[in-house]
Formats: C-alpha cells, sequence, structure tokens
C-alpha cells in the first residue's frame, strides 16, 4: 500500500470511531505491529538508499500525526464519557455548593464570656487558675482548716500525689475561689479580677448537680470598700445581663471566707417578680454567693485588713444559662447531644 493510502484511510477511519473501544481496534489496526505502515517500516531496509530516506522519513512522518491524532481523540473521547454521566445522574453543575457544617461555642463558654465582659467593662480583669490545686489554695488559705466541718461544704476529688511540704495534699478544684488567694499573693491592692473556670466535684449528678462545671469567682480589694460596692456592683451585673429593671435581694448566708457573707437573688425576670414556674414561685432566682473578705483571708496573704477590705462573689454560668433559657437539667450540657448544643 502506498503511504499516503495507508494515511488517508487511517484519517478517515478515526473519524468513524465514537467510542474508546473501537478506538484501542483502530491502534492496533494503524499503529499496530502488523499494521502497514509498521510493515512498510520494516521492508525499508531492503530498498536503495535513495528511496529508504525519502520513504523513511515520510513513513515516520505519518506514524508520528497518527499518533498525535490518537491521543487527541481519546481526550475528546473521554470528556465526552463524562459529559453524558454527569448528564444522566442528573447532575446540575449550576446548584450553588453545600455549605459545610460549622461549629460554634457551646452554650457554658458564651455564657461565661457574656458574664465577663460585663465584668470587664465594670473594670475587671480576666485571670486564670490551675484545675488542680493544693489544699493550701483550695482551703486552708480560705479560712477552711484541716479536720474543719465547713469541708464538708465541697465533696472533694482527691489526688493521688506526694505531699507537697506546706501546701498539703493536691485535689481537682472544688470551685474557682483559691484563685483570691493565688492572686492577692502575687499583687498588691488595688485587686479587680474575674476567674472564670472548671472546678471539680465527687457527687452523685442529677439535674441540678454536675461533677464537672464552670463557676466564676469575683475579688476587689482596696482601701474603703464596703458592703455598698459590693451592692453596686452586683446589680449592675444584674442589670446588665438580665435586663434594666432587675432589683437584687442579699440574705445571710454562711461561707468560711467571707463575713458577712450572702446569697444574693435576682427578682425573676420571667414573671418580674410576681411568681412563675422558672422561680417556683418566689419571684426570686438565687444566681450567686457572695460576701466581704474575710480579715483572716487578707492576713492570709499578707494584706493588712485594717488598711484594705474588699468584697467577692462566685457564681455559676450554667446555672445563669439555665435560668435564662429554660433549661431544666444541668447534665445537657455535658452530654454532647447535638439536639440539645445546636440550639444555643
Ligand atoms: N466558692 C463558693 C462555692 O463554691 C462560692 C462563693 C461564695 C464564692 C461566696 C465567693 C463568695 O467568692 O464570696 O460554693
Amino acid at each position: 500500500m502506498e503511504l499516503d493510502e495507508i494515511k488517508q484511510r487511517a484519517l478517515a477511519h478515526l473519524d468513524d470511531v465514537s467510542d474508546l473501544l473501537a478506538l484501542e481496534a483502530w491502534r492496533v489496526a494503524y499503529l499496530g505491529k502488523k499494521s502497514p505502515l509498521s510493515q512498510a517500516l520494516r521492508s525499508l531496509g531492503s530498498l536503495p538508499l535513495e528511496e529508504r530516506r525519502r520513504l523513511g522519513a515520510q513513513a515516520n512522518q505519518i506514524k508520528e500525526l497518527l499518533e498525535k491524532a490518537l491521543l487527541e481523540k481519546e481526550a475528546a473521547l473521554k470528556a465526552a464519557e463524562v459529559a453524558q454521566t454527569l448528564g444522566q445522574e442528573g447532575v446540575d453543575v449550576t446548584l450553588p455548593g453545600r455549605r459545610p457544617t460549622l461549629g460554634r461555642l457551646h452554650p457554658t463558654t458564651q455564657m461565661v464570656r457574656a458574664i465577663c465582659q460585663v465584668f470587664v467593662t465594670l473594670g475587671f480583669q480576666v485571670v486564670e487558675g490551675p484545675e488542680v490545686e493544693w489544699d493550701y489554695y483550695n482551703f486552708e488559705a480560705l479560712n477552711i482548716p484541716p479536720d474543719h466541718p465547713a469541708r464538708d461544704m465541697w465533696d472533694t476529688l482527691w489526688i493521688d500525689s506526694p505531699e507537697r511540704g506546706d501546701k498539703g495534699a493536691m485535689l481537682l478544684r472544688t470551685h474557682t475561689s483559691p484563685m483570691q488567694i493565688r492572686v492577692m499573693e502575687r499583687t498588691r491592692p488595688p485587686v479587680r479580677v474575674v476567674v472564670p473556670g472548671k472546678c471539680y466535684r465527687y457527687e452523685a449528678t442529677d439535674a441540678t448537680h454536675e461533677s464537672m462545671f464552670y463557676q466564676i469567682e469575683g475579688l476587689a480589694v482596696d482601701k474603703g470598700i464596703t458592703f455598698a460596692h459590693l451592692k453596686g456592683t452586683i446589680g449592675e451585673f444584674a442589670r446588665r445581663l438580665f435586663g434594666g429593671e432587675r432589683k437584687i435581694r442579699f440574705r445571710c448566708d454562711y461561707f468560711p471566707f467571707v463575713e458577712p457573707g450572702v446569697e444574693v437573688a435576682v427578682d425573676c425576670f420571667a414573671c418580674n417578680g410576681a411568681g412563675c414556674r422558672l422561680c417556683g414561685n418566689t419571684g426570686w432566682l438565687e444566681i450567686m454567693g457572695a460576701g466581704m473578705v474575710h480579715p483572716g483571708v487578707l492576713e492570709q496573704v499578707g494584706y493588712d485588713p485594717k488598711v484594705y477590705t474588699g468584697f467577692a462573689f462566685g457564681l455559676g454560668p450554667e446555672r445563669v444559662a439555665m435560668l435564662r433559657h429554660g433549661i431544666d437539667d444541668i447534665r445537657l450540657f455535658y452530654s454532647n447531644d447535638l439536639r440539645f448544643l445546636r440550639q444555643f
């Protein structure tokens, strides 16, 4: 066969090829070992030199051309195949993409931030402390000596570790109050801090008790701080968090590190104090413990209680979130149920 004829025929055939299987057959027929082109190349050897050069060059040119045509055809067939599958599966490439699921802040985190933000605007600094504590900070320096019955107020998770001389045994902090001591140890008045963080109790859990929960501690110490400052600060906090009309109520309570100690309640924001399901018909919601820092605590950190006075408070952000959102079980916060978490 004439080389030219081989080329014409191959290209004409390639036009008819409509799938990859037929394309492979075409490749074998026109570029395979037994193809006329290969045969022609092989027979060149028996030709005179002049002829061999001319035909050889032509044959190689045709081979290159056919190989290039093969690749182009293959790419075109594959593209057509993809387009067809997309069409069959009904993929509409003009549809907008799927939204990735975004995470969000845990309701406790949101509440902790909202509460700290209020105190920051009132001039408090946010500090954090260790969750693993020494007996000294968690109890002793807070006016709770060993064997004092007040220790029963906190069911404690002790850690099996060697005692550190003057600091005593190790435990998971039962409240954020130990940070009062740590902050005062390393600074001189004026002190104004809030301390958010996790606390741990050796406790059977129920709707209002968890073995791990958050607290936010507050401490203000300076010359001339009185109970009026405590009242004013907490009142302002309650109004900023729960709304402009809130009233607060103080009732005597006992905490070893304050004197006097109080339990603070706000009038119920759901019923404005009239009495409803949320406040258990009392009209009041208890939100924190507070008091004037005990002189013994100030002495413990080397502050002269005749010169300096202060107030402290401690509140549970989960409890505040429960009141605010009408959540009836604290265990929901840490059971990782997305149906709960996605609501916030
Ligand atoms: N630490 C106390 C608790 O866990 C809460 C508390 C009460 C903190 C009175 C205070 C305070 O700072 O003055 O029960």
